[in-house]
């Protein structure tokens, strides 16, 4: 009797104690549901929140009064193709740099801790061309990644690495060579919003512009590639075919004409060099902050740019949304020259993707 009743108790609080488990579990699916990407799938985002991509530019437009970009304004609201970074912390209005005076803080950093040898060669002759790639410890398994694709092409290209933090710094280190150099970055003197050390993605990317001047002002071209950005065919000789004609050759992004500065080559030339530095004003200076893909976009579509910019194809470079469509894959995949791992959307991993379709080479998972 008193069995059967302890019985009957204990199944009462058996069932208490799931419904009591169910609940937590909605609960937490439910405030989990927009978490930033699994730690593993090669994105550290959690430092910043994504929101949807309406911006208010207007104070950069003021320097390009009649121009067309963004195209859908209203109010005053632009929405911009891409998504736009927000940092946390609300930041103490900036003290605004003129160009002369950023100038000089760039030129100081080329003389100090990023210099490079000066080169010495007749102005006739093409200039030598470096690929710039950046890391942090959170990506360095996607820098393998990406090295290994070039290292199959059995190709030999100047490749800088620029380590963010010193773990990754100690990690390529050990592989430099005089084709591969590691760099660390932690000695820079970085200008307005460049200078918050903040170790996420985007702050890394943002500060790759700064590089590209010292490497520019060495007298080297240069080649940004991201680093999920695998490379299947050489594709350099796509630009040097047609080297005389156009002074930097840039992917596209989720919008016809729209910057990827995924994979993009600046010849080292007075006018590409100035166009660099407006861009790292406008990223370092600009009220609203602006990824490095939105601030040369800005300049790209001003009307007083003079510079001659060639867009390479989607058929060659295709965004992630297109390779990894299979329509789209099964017509165009063939002559693809380098596939960039972006737009994959938040839930499915990048590491998975690229391993689902053959663009990862290293046998370890992260
Ligand atoms: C790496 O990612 C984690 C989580 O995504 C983040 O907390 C951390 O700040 C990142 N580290 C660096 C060096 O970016
Ligand atoms: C940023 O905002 C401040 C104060 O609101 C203003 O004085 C400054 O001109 C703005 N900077 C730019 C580049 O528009
Ligand atoms: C790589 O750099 C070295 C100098 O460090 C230079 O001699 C060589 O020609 C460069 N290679 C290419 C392919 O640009
Ligand atoms: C894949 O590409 C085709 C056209 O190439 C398009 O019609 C289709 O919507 C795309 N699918 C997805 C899921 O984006």
């Amino acid at each position: 009797m008193t069995n059967t009743r302890t019985l009957i108790r204990l199944i009462k609080y058996l069932g208490l104690l799931q419904v009591f488990l169910l609940s937590v579990i909605v609960i937490l699916t439910y405030f989990t549901r927009t978490s930033p990407i699994p730690h593993n799938s090669g994105l550290g985002r959690s430092r910043i929140r994504w929101k949807k991509p309406t911006l208010a530019v207007s104070d950069i437009l003021k320097r390009h009064q009649d121009n067309a970009f963004p195209k859908n304004c209203n109010d005053g609201h632009c929405s911009l193709p891409t998504e736009k970074l927000q940092l946390k912390k609300k930041r103490r209005p900036l003290k605004a740099m003129s160009k002369a005076e950023l100038r000089q803080t760039l030129d100081d950093n080329v003389a100090g801790v990023l210099s490079f040898p000066p080169l010495s060669k007749t102005s006739q002759e093409k200039s030598p061309f470096v690929i710039l790639t950046a890391t942090n410890s959170n990506f360095s398994s996607i820098m393998d990644n990406w090295l290994e694709s070039i290292r199959r092409l059995r190709v030999r290209y100047n490749v800088t690495l620029m380590s963010e933090d010193d773990e990754t710094f100690s990690y390529f280190s050990k592989r430099s060579n005089s084709e591969f150099k590691v760099l660390s970055t932690s000695a820079l003197t970085l200008p307005g919003r460049l200078h918050f050390r903040i170790p996420t993605y985007q702050q890394l990317i943002r500060k790759r512009t700064v590089y590209i001047f010292a490497l520019l002002s060495s007298g080297r071209d240069v080649l940004l590639a991201d680093i999920d950005a695998v490379w299947k065919k050489d594709p350099m000789h796509l630009i040097f075919d047609e080297y005389e004609k156009h002074d930097m050759w840039i992917a596209q992004g989720k919008e016809d004409h729209f910057p990827c500065p995924c994979f993009f080559y600046m010849k080292s030339i007075p006018r590409v060099i100035d166009l660099v530095v407006e861009w790292v004003q406008l990223v370092a200076f600009s009220n609203k902050t602006l990824t490095d893909q939105n601030a040369l976009a800005l300049l790209l579509e001003s009307p007083s740019l003079n510079v001659d910019v060639k867009y390479l194809s989607y058929e060659q470079f295709p965004l992630g949304s297109q390779y990894f469509n299979q329509s789209w894959h099964e017509k165009y995949a063939n002559g693809v020259y380098v596939v960039h791992g972006n737009h994959l959307g938040r839930g499915s991993g990048k590491i998975e993707m690229f391993k689902n379709h053959n663009l990862w080479y290293l046998d370890r998972n992260s």
